[in-house]
């Protein structure tokens, strides 16, 4: 009897665990990454890097300006490379401070470990994704800064 309680807990404690760690963090799908940046965990309302404030200058292919939300395992990373759950959210502007992209990061356990196991994906403004995953171009420009953790804006000390 005791015994089956105790078994019937372990299931129950292991349930919870799996669904909470779920609920944490997204899969690597545009879609739940989605819901992530703009709902649970809603990216406006993320940190700037100390180094990247606010709305900056950029470069091509990304627009003219931008601006850069990182969440806290991304902020919290003092060295590279990042923590897995990482996410960089890039907002991506025209000359006219007209939002036209997002761009993001996701950095994800096992999914491309010959690239720094990050997620790519761009998004209109109302959320379809195009490309996504291991787009090569992503991946082969920010290559240029591996030894960087594939990161351009953000210097670690
Ligand atoms: C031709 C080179 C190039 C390509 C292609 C490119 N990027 Fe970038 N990316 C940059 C540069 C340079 C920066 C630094 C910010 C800037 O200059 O606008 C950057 C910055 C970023 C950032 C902010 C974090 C960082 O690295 O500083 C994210 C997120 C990002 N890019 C995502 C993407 C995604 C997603 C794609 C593919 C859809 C992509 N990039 C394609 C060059 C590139």
């Amino acid at each position: 009897m005791t015994k089956k309680i105790a078994g019937f807990m372990v299931l129950c404690m292991t349930f919870f665990m799996a669904t909470s760690a779920m609920a944490e963090m997204p899969g690597s799908n545009p879609k739940e990454l989605w819901e992530h940046i703009t709902k649970t965990s809603p990216y406006t309302q993320w940190k700037f890097w100390d180094d990247h404030q606010g709305m900056q200058e950029g470069n091509e292919p990304h627009g003219s300006l931008n601006k850069v939300y990182v969440n806290d395992k991304t902020y919290n990373s003092t060295s590279a490379p990042f923590e897995y759950g990482a996410i960089v959210v890039k907002e991506n502007y025209n000359k006219k401070k007209k939002l036209m992209a997002l761009t993001v990061m996701y950095k994800v356990k096992d999914f491309n470990p010959k690239a720094g196991d990050w997620f790519y994906v761009r998004y209109t403004t109302r959320g379809k994704a195009k490309p996504y995953g291991k787009p090569k171009g992503c991946i082969s420009c920010h290559s240029a800064n591996a030894d960087n953790d594939y990161i351009f804006l953000h210097e670690f000390e």
